[in-house]
């Protein structure tokens, strides 16, 4: 039995990323259970709110989810060739108190797929996520890579995944991942 927490890295209602992230949820292997964590309503990090205020409450959630998860699945957009500062901005914000890195983030299992409007699908954005991992001592899992390129033919206009092959490679990857978590 496998907990995985999945967070879409848009903040856009007809996001993409979001989208990849629900058809996760259908393809998963028996015994796996997938959260759907969100970045909505959390600020700008801001180092005088912590210090005033301590983690928004938005934070306090997600973080108390990622903790009790097996496993964390980013799902990425691609800006300017890099990762999305909203997404980022998050994982900033997760990663306070600083000595909460080990407890947050240490030793546990990541993995990160994505979608995009272009035609190499995330693949510098899921690039730029490596050293963001590496320095707060993740898992990462590399079994499998998912980068869903030009993503508006892949999802129709309410936000299913219709693309067979997709639906297939997604299927592998959750499979592949879960077990990595179990
Ligand atoms: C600021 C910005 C920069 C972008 N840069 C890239 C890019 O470098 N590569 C790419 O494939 N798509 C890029 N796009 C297009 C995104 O792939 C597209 O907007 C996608 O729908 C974003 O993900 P979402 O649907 O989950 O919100 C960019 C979009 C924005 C808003």
């Amino acid at each position: 039995m496998a907990t995985i927490l999945g967070i879409s890295g848009s903040l856009r209602g007809g996001s993409f990323n979001s989208a990849l992230l629900r058809a996760a949820s259908g393809v998963l292997p028996a015994g796996t259970e997938l959260q759907i964590g969100t970045i909505k309503g959390i600020p700008l990090y801001d180092g005088d709110v912590e210090a005033a205020q301590g983690l928004p409450a938005a934070v306090e959630r997600l973080k108390a989810q990622m903790i009790a998860a097996d496993g964390v699945l980013l799902v990425t957009p691609e800006y300017n060739n890099s990762l999305p500062g909203v997404f980022k901005n998050a994982i900033d914000w997760l990663s306070r108190p600083a000595a909460d890195i080990p407890r947050v983030f240490g030793g546990r299992k990541f993995a990160v797929i994505g979608a995009s409007q272009g035609g190499f699908g995330t693949i510098l954005s899921q690039t730029a996520w490596l050293p963001v991992l590496k320095t707060l001592g993740t898992n990462p899992w590399f079994g499998a890579r998912l980068q869903v390129s030009r993503a508006s033919n892949v999802f129709d206009a309410s936000g299913e995944l219709g693309a067979a092959q997709v639906r297939e490679q997604l299927a592998k990857f959750m499979a592949g991942f879960a077990a990595f978590c179990a």
